[in-house]
């Protein structure tokens, strides 16, 4: 199997074809992910709410996202896997913010990593990419950062904090980042960065001029049930699906059904 590589991903953009990303935290599912042929798998640091039910990302450690990671890495053979640095792992300090992409490097073997924002972590980005790390950057809606936005809603409405993610957006590409995520802004703004940029624009309630699109999985899977969105699309119910077998299976154990006669040694 040819492994994705960021070169791969740049090729992709460059002749129009675009690139499909999906969360994965765990061993099972990236297996899956892996095998169904999706070129990037990012091991996300919503982990935090998905995987460990807390409700904002900033609580899940580097520790644990290494644990995650190193899950996810095991079931790849295909796929490019690019890790989330977690909230305060990387923002002032660029030493710090260099181990903490070492250590994911290192511990995981993973292929890249995340981090949120942009004029603002330059010197981060700078340094962990001198190290030979690969970056993604991630702007507009920067979860890491909803306690200074306090809503969810759509960023980037406005005039001067459209400029600024445009700004960003060069700035991530000169230092040399091998593809942004954009999330949750107006599908114009996304187009136009989309374009101006050379690298691969990935976006997540970003319309359809971007390079690419990300998803959580559980969310488009339907295994998450009360996240709706108007972003999201889910392809199916496996939430329902579990919930049905699960009952089932109840059933059976409370009616003496299971084990029957060939299930037992
Ligand atoms: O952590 C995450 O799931 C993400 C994607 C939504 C881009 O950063
Ligand atoms: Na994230």
């Amino acid at each position: 199997i040819k492994k994705v590589t960021t070169h791969q991903l740049a090729a992709m953009k460059a002749r129009g074809e675009k690139i499909s990303m999906l969360t994965a935290y765990d061993y099972s599912m990236a297996k899956i992910l892996d095998a169904s042929g999706i070129d990037v798998l990012l091991v996300g640091d919503s982990a935090s709410n998905v995987m460990a039910g807390n409700e904002t990302t900033l609580p899940i450690t580097l520790d644990q996202m290494i644990y995650h990671a190193t899950s996810v890495v095991r079931a790849v053979d295909r796929a490019l896997v690019v890790v989330d640095i977690p909230f305060g792992s990387y923002q002032g300090s660029s030493t710090e913010a260099l181990r903490s992409a070492i250590r994911i490097m290192k511990e995981t073997g993973g292929h890249a990593v995340k981090v949120e924002g942009g004029a603002e972590i330059q010197e981060s980005v700078k340094k962990i990419l001198s190290a030979g790390v690969p970056v993604m950057g991630h702007l507009g809606l920067t979860p890491q950062s909803i306690y200074k936005f306090g809503t969810y809603t759509v960023r980037a409405k406005e005039e001067e904090e459209a400029q600024k993610l445009i700004e960003d957006a060069k700035l991530l590409e000169e230092l040399g980042c091998f593809a942004l995520v954009l999330e949750k802004i107006p599908s114009a703004l996304a187009e136009k960065v989309a374009k101006e940029l050379t690298i691969p624009v990935i976006g997540i309630g970003a319309g359809a001029g971007v390079d690419g699109q990300v998803l959580v999985v559980h969310d488009m899977l339907g295994i998450t049930q009360d996240f709706k969105p108007r972003f999201l699309r889910r392809y199916a119910n496996i939430g329902g699906i579990m919930k049905e077998a699960v009952q089932v299976y109840i059933s059976d154990v409370k009616s003496h059904d299971f084990p029957n006669e060939k299930e037992c040694y």
